[in-house]
Formats: C-alpha cells, sequence, structure tokens
C-alpha cells in the first residue's frame, strides 16, 4: 500500500507542477485569464481581433481557416467575407506575409508555451517608453520589439516604478495617458477573448477532448450501476 501511495506521488507531483508553473510575467505575477473554451461567442470575438490586429505581423501557420470556422460555428461564407483580407480559399493555412525589417513569429503555438494568464498579462501591460524603437515596452515581456497592437482600443498609459528596500525598481501602477475607443471594461474582455482564441489555437483538439471528457466521465458513472450490481450478485453466493 505504501509503495503505491509513493509510486502515484511520485507519478503525479511532476504533472501538478508543471501545470502550474506557466511563464513568467517578469516585473509582476501574471494576472489571471479567466477564459472559457467552450464559449464559441468569445471565440468569434477572439478570432476577429486576432486577424485585424495581429494578422497583420502574425500567422498561425497550422491553422487553416476551415478548420478555424469549423470549430467556431461560422460559415465558411461568414469567414471567407468577414474574416479574410486576402483572395484565398477557405482550405487556405491563416498566414500572412511578415512585415519588412521585422519578424513576428508564428503564434500556432503561442497558448501553448506561454500560457493563457502569460499572454492575457502582456497583452495588458504595454506601457509608454520613449527610450524603445517601438515607443511602447511592457511589464511581461521587457524590451518588446512590437508596438502596442491595441493601442487604439486600449487607449495609452504610463507605468509608474517605486524602490523596493533593496533599491530594485518595482511596478506600483498604471497612469492613464490617453484613453481609448474601448471602456477600460471593454478592453479587458476583448483580451480576454483574444486570448481564448490563441489559446484555441494552440490545442485546437482541447475543445474536443473537454467535450469527450464530460462524456467518459457519464459512461463511468452509468457503467458503475451494472458493475455494483454485479458485486451484489457475485458476493450472495458467497455468503
Ligand atoms: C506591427 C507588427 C505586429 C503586430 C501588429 C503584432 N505583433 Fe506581436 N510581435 C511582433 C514582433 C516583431 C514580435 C517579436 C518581439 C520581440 O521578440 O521582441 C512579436 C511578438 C509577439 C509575442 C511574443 C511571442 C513569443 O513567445 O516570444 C506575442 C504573444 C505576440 N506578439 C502577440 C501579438 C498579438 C496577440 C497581436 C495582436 C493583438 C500582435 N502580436 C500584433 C510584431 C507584431
Amino acid at each position: 500500500m505504501k509503495k503505491l501511495i509513493f509510486a502515484m506521488i511520485f507519478f503525479v507531483m511532476p504533472g501538478v507542477v508543471l501545470a502550474s508553473a506557466g511563464f513568467s510575467c517578469g516585473k509582476i505575477d501574471c494576472y489571471k485569464a479567466k477564459t472559457d473554451l467552450n464559449n464559441k461567442a468569445s471565440l468569434q470575438r477572439g478570432v476577429k481581433l486576432f486577424v485585424n490586429y495581429c494578422m497583420g505581423c502574425h500567422s498561425t501557420k497550422f491553422m487553416s481557416y476551415k478548420r478555424m470556422a469549423t470549430d467556431l460555428d461560422l460559415s465558411d461564407d461568414q469567414v471567407l467575407k468577414n474574416l479574410m483580407f486576402k483572395d484565398g480559399k477557405i482550405g487556405d493555412y491563416m498566414t500572412t506575409v511578415k512585415p519588412a525589417g521585422m519578424n513576428p513569429p508564428d503564434l500556432s503555438l503561442v497558448g501553448r508555451s506561454r500560457g493563457k494568464d502569460w499572454l492575457y498579462t502582456y497583452l495588458k501591460t504595454f506601457y509608454v517608453d520613449e527610450s524603445r524603437p517601438m515607443g511602447v515596452n511592457n511589464l511581461a515581456f521587457a524590451d518588446v520589439g512590437m508596438p502596442h497592437p491595441m493601442w487604439e482600443l486600449e487607449g495609452m498609459k504610463k507605468a509608474v516604478f517605486k524602490k523596493d528596500k533593496h533599491g530594485m525598481s518595482e511596478f506600483e501602477k498604471f497612469e492613464i495617458i490617453s484613453e481609448g475607443t474601448m471602456s477600460p471594461a471593454k478592453f479587458n474582455q476583448a483580451t480576454l477573448d483574444l486570448v481564448n482564441y490563441l489559446d484555441y489555437t494552440g490545442e485546437p483538439a482541447k475543445l474536443i477532448r473537454l467535450d469527450l471528457g464530460i462524456k467518459v466521465i457519464l459512461f463511468l458513472i452509468i457503467l458503475l450501476i451494472p458493475a455494483y450490481l454485479m458485486k451484489k450478485a457475485f458476493w450472495e453466493d458467497i455468503h
């Protein structure tokens, strides 16, 4: 019995540690991204933001328009009309031509590599920094080489730092410099929708797995009934 318990701890612990570790958010603790892969409306808003604000630079070369349409309950027509900004076919992969002089990474797997909390924090912590080539910096990604992609929606903010007890610079708060077209609550929701979409892109099979997981558990519960009845029947003979 003791051996079994040890074996269980041995096999389960690394998984727990890995799952909880995630990516560091640099100067702050990551914000929690409360997203829901089952929320199709959120994923639909997310892909709209992605093609409008990110695909000018980033591809997701493992994701086809067709697969996205199917998974997100969109018709081929809706996708071709509203979400594809080039001449192409529904079976095409969601790629783009990189802008000259920049090397934006492909974001197919970023939901998995960085994790959704990191992505959410990253997209929420751009701040003005005139010393940087893009005029902005980021709390989760120091000296980032990307502009604030949704500044029109969020507006611009500056970061206030203070010295901690060891004399190290520590983030204190943001101060709004200019307002965006969205209220802070709306921008929050938009960012969550976009992160939800990137989480889905990183592992499209998750949608199916969630669904399957529920079915498997239901099946096991139903299986329990005959198993219990059978156990009773067997023991009756023995007594
Ligand atoms: C003008 C081009 C441009 C736009 C628009 C843009 N990005 Fe980027 N992005 C970049 C570049 C360049 C980098 C690499 C930055 C670096 O390494 O310093 C990057 C890096 C990233 C990273 C870090 C990837 C990693 O793991 O290192 C993420 C995540 C990201 N972008 C998400 C987005 C999202 C989401 C949007 C849309 C809301 C977006 N980007 C819009 C150019 C862009």
